[in-house]
This record gives structure tokens, sequence and C-alpha cells, in this order.
């Protein structure tokens, strides 16, 4: 059985991803980490127990980084995912279960080491808990089989032209897991842009009537409200990282060199990819290109339904 840790800044399409890996019988999640990200750590942190109780999925959930490595960045009102993270949607407050007492890096170092190299990551948020890791842990990327994360893009941006907010958020902990010689898959902009459900997803949704589908459809809903109001579209952005480890197959992937710029007044959080193999060096990345939207959105509706 793969064994994955979520870090995440839940966030309304961090919660999708999270449903549908909670879905999957091909992997044990071993715990969440919640980051400083599309709403601040204590909502995301919230937000994550809550949901974790709500679907009776029984693992760690930990606290994180507060604020990037560099900067004191905290999002405060979020267009896209709402005051809370959830957008109009209010889950029970957690009754039965607590915080994991050690913070984020410290519990994906200790799992790391468990897991003697078979743990895998999903992250669909800034990267300030990796790279910590990384930064405290000397043998943590060694003992990390693969990482599979949301964000930059090898051509666009959705902060600016050219920055993807995973990576603009926290562009110098991007760079520290790039640099890492971790084994990575990117799902960015290229792909996710593209990544967009349908009203007939949601009524595939409400059929299955499930806690699981139910809470899908309601995020969904709220996203095509959102995007009604001129807001971002139905855009499944995390849950098609998700997909990178656990549906590989309804995307194709090119190998590049890849780094993030830190400075720069137009530039930071830029991910640059190089295609042209003009600095040789060798690829550090798995960059996904290009994307089969139909089998993700039946992937995706499987693992809701189930
Ligand atoms: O740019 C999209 C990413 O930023 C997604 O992970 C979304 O949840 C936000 O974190
Ligand atoms: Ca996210």
């Amino acid at each position: 059985m793969r064994k994955l840790i979520i870090d995440c800044d839940t966030g309304t399409d961090d919660a999708i991803a999270i449903l549908a890996a909670a879905n999957c019988s091909d992997i044990e999640i071993l715990g969440i980490t919640s980051v400083n990200g599309n709403v601040s750590e204590n909502h995301v942190s919230a937000n994550n127990l809550n949901l974790c109780e709500y679907i009776g999925l029984e693992v760690p959930v930990c606290h994180g980084a507060f604020v990037p490595l560099y900067s004191g960045f905290q999002n405060t009102e979020d267009m896209t995912h709402g005051a809370t993270g959830l957008g109009t949607i209010v889950l029970p407050s957690a009754e039965h279960h607590s915080f994991d007492p050690r913070i984020a890096s410290r519990f994906l170092y200790e799992t790391a080491m468990a897991c003697h190299g078979e743990l895998e990551l999903l992250v669909t948020g800034p990267m300030t808990n990796i790279a910590l890791a990384i930064i405290q842990y000397p043998d943590f990327a060694l003992n990390i089989r693969h990482l599979y994360f949301m964000g930059g893009s090898v051509i666009g941006g959705n902060v600016n032209t050219n920055a993807e907010f995973n990576i603009w958020a926290d562009p110098e902990a991007a760079h520290v897991v790039m640099m890492s010689g971790i084994k990575l898959t990117m799902v960015g902009l290229d792909v996710t842009l593209k990544a967009i459900m349908t009203k007939e997803d949601v009524s595939a949704l409400r059929k299955r009537n499930s806690r699981t589908s139910n809470l899908a459809a309601d995020i969904l809903d709220f996203m095509f409200e959102r995007f009604a109001r001129g807001g971002e579209n139905v855009i499944m952005h995390d849950a098609l990282a998700a997909a990178a480890a656990l549906c590989p197959e309804c995307m194709e992937y090119e190998s590049v060199w890849m780094d993030v710029e830190r400075s720069g007044d137009y530039t930071r959080g830029h991910t640059f990819a190089d295609l042209r193999g003009r600095f040789g060096n060798p690829p550090n990345v798995r960059a996904a290109m290009r994307l089969d939207n139909d089998r993700f959105r039946a992937w995706l509706v499987s693992m809701l339904v189930k």
C-alpha cells in the first residue's frame, strides 16, 4: 500500500483533493499537514481537522508554517476561497479529534523515517513546510519516494502574467524543494487551468448522496456561483495534482530543469523551465504538459462517489 501525506492550504480545491484521495484504495493517507496560503494557517488547520472528522478520515492533522520562509505574506480576505477558505461552506467543528502535537516539518520527517523511503507527498499549497523539513533534517529529502505538487507553470500565471499562487506565496521554499533532489512531479497551470468540472459532474455527485459526494457538490456549487460573479472558474487545481499520483495516465509529462525566480520586481515567483537546455543541467522536475480532462473528470467523480 502506497503511503501519502497531504500538505495543503485548505482551500476549496484542496478539500476536493483530500476527499478524492481519502476514497482511493491504492493509498494510505498517513497525515494532513497545514500551511499558510489561501487563508491563514489557523483557518487552514481548522478546515483540515474539521474535514477529516466530517468524513471519518482518522489520521494525524498538524499545524504548520503560518508565514512563508522570507516574507510575512498572509492572505486576508481571499476572493477565491472566502474568509475561512471553504467558501460559504461551514463544516461542524471537530469534537472528537485534536491536532497532533508535532509541527508539520517534524511530523513529515518522523513519518518519512518511519516509512523507510516509501513516503510520498502531495503538496497543494505553498511549500514552506516541505522546505523547513529539508532544511531542518538533512536526511529528510533522501527518504521521500516522490513529491507531487500543484504549483507553477511553464507558461503563464494567475497571480500575475508569470507567477502561480503557491510558488509566488513562498518562492524561496519552492527553490529549496526544486534543488533538494527529491523526485518531483509538477502539476502547474499549464494543465490545471483546463481541469474544469461541469454541472453534469455535480448531478452525478448529488445522485450518489453520500457525505463526501454531497460536500464535494457543495464546493463545486460554490465555485459555479463564484464564477458567475466573475471569479475563478470551477477549476480543480489540487485534485489534478492528486490525479498525477493516483491517475497519472490522464496527463502527459515532460522532464525539464526548473528553478524559481526569487528576485525581480515583476518576476518573483516565476517557475523557469529550461525547455531549450540552455543551462545544461539535468532535469529535476517532471512537468505535466497535456491533460485529458474527460478522463480526469471521470476519475475524480469516481473517487468522490465511492
Ligand atoms: O494557483 C492555484 C493554487 O493556489 C491552488 O492550490 C489553490 O488552492 C491555491 O492554493
Ligand atoms: Ca491549494
